[in-house]
């Protein structure tokens, strides 16, 4: 049987008012990522053929996100916010194509998971015309119910428009759906605003179907795949039930995270064998870590890639644009960033390496700084391989170190230094005999003539 193609359209033009936030819902984090991220790779993940986002208007930041994550799909603007098929409606071109499936995924779903996309659109393969994802949450306040006639789908109701007995119901809307294509615009025009908010609701769509003597059903998956974010509290349930999936990933694929409650992944978070991790440490998006790497705790990292066997921390902070080569040791308090540290290379206590090149081996000593910045500009700072750059030394960027070169402590380096050269550059030491003694003795002879005044 030839693959069936399928159209994803994510719905995003929600203001999430109730987030009680300037950011759109979609763009808010978890595990080092948007919503709205998450929701499109796991599209992606599913093989579907085609994506389009459907966006508020004058929400250019979330059009930008969906352009970043996902080149290839089409943003629609929904002009007025009328509802969750109102807005299905906005992408009405791409359904007009004619996929065999069309997955419609809310951008405020982010647990969605690929496996659990491919299997909702099972159904349709066998002849439904509406496939819907239930569960049954915890507490099922603010999610449609389920209204079940045997094993078929007839209706789903909304919270504010069920009666008692119809609250009562456990198995609720997951948001997600499934549509075959050669039914959904019908189903779709049908659908009216007659409820409490005055919206079209997408929900409507099974009555609809049913009333078409068309087949919808229910496929029920646990909460975790389905949790809707309206709230930041919600925020923060998800952020945790991403964390436990990918602390638990990392651990099957042989990372050791000696305490993993502690530590905090993105999504994107790449690990190599023999791994260690030790407690309280934050991954932020874009780091690769090889084989053999240790992070001890405290150290936060983002969009680093750390080489084979190196040494980060405890208490280190990379930052996006840092690479260490194999068997580098970055130790506590040390911050790097947009810089490249060659193999072998260290800079063990309390320093500041930005937009600079460390070579092979070079070690850069205690309170080393690089001064990148000077107040409008960036400039770059470059240290030969074997280097030894003296503790508590100042690197006034653009300035170049060579290959051995020596820099004694304390120095404020301005020019380049030249190879296996020794550069000194700070004030001489003046030593006067017996100058401690005499400022005590006038120190004393000061009280003495205090006292003597009461
Ligand atoms: C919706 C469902 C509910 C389900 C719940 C699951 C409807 C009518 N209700 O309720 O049955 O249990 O999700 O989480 O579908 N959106 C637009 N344009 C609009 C309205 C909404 O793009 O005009 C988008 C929102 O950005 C959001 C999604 O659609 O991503 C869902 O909207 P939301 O208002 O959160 O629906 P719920 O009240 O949660
Ligand atoms: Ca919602």
């Amino acid at each position: 049987m030839e693959a069936r193609s399928c159209l994803a359209i994510v719905l995003a033009a929600g203001e999430g008012t109730r987030m009680r936030s300037a950011l759109p819902k979609v763009l808010h984090f978890i595990a080092g990522r948007s919503l709205l991220a998450h929701v499109l790779a796991a599209v992606a993940e599913a093989g579907v053929t085609a994506t389009a986002v459907v966006i508020g208007p004058g929400q250019e930041a979330a059009a930008a996100e969906a352009r970043r994550i996902s080149p290839g799909a089409q943003c629609f603007v929904q002009g007025e916010r009328r509802g969750t098929a109102h807005a299905v409606l906005a992408a009405k071109s791409a359904i007009g194509k004619g996929p065999d499936d069309i997955l419609i995924v809310y951008g405020d779903t982010p647990l969605i998971r690929a496996q659990t996309l491919s299997q909702l659109r099972l159904p349709l393969a066998k002849g439904a015309a509406v496939a819907v994802l239930g569960f049954r949450p915890a507490d099922p306040a603010g999610y449609g119910r389920l209204i079940m006639a045997g094993d078929e789908l007839v209706a789903i109701r909304e919270e504010a428009d069920a009666s008692a007995s119809e609250r009562a119901i456990k198995l609720c809307n997951g948001g997600i759906m499934a549509f075959a294509g050669a039914n959904a615009l019908a189903i779709l025009e049908r659908i009216g605003d007659h409820n409490r908010k005055s919206e079209f609701y997408l929900t409507d769509a099974v009555e609809i179907a049913c009333g078409m003597k068309l087949r919808a059903v229910a496929v029920e998956v646990e909460e975790d795949d389905v949790r809707g974010i309206n709230t930041k509290s919600q925020l923060a349930e998800a952020e945790a039930v991403a964390q436990r999936r990918l602390r638990q990933a990392a651990l099957d694929a042989g990372v050791t995270l000696v305490a993993p409650e502690t530590v905090f992944l993105s999504a994107d978070t790449k690990f190599g064998k023999d791994v260690v991790v030790e407690p309280y440490v934050v991954f932020g998006e874009k780091v690769t870590v090889e084989d053999g790497a240790v992070i001890r705790s405290f150290s936060h990292l983002v969009g680093a890639h750390v080489g084979k066997s190196v040494s980060v921390g405890p208490y280190a902070r990379l930052r996006p644009g840092t690479r260490l080569g194999e068997g580098a040791r970055i130790g506590n308090f040390v911050e790097v960033k947009e810089a490249v540290i060659e193999a072998g290379a260290k800079a063990n206590h309390l320093s500041y390496i930005g937009d600079a090149f460390v070579g092979a081996n070079a070690n850069v000593g205690a309170g080393t700084i690089t001064c990148n910045y000077d107040g409008s500009e960036k400039h770059r700072t470059e240290i030969g391989r074997e280097a030894f750059i003296g503790s508590n030394s100042a690197l006034v960027a653009p300035v170049k170190i060579g290959e051995r070169a020596y820099i004694g402590s304390g120095s404020v380096i301005t020019e380049d230094v030249p190879a296996d050269a020794l550069a000194l550059a700070r004030a001489r030491q003046t030593v006067k005999q017996g100058w401690a003694s005499r400022l005590r003795g006038l120190k004393l002879l000061g009280k003495k003539k205090a006292h003597s005044r009461d």
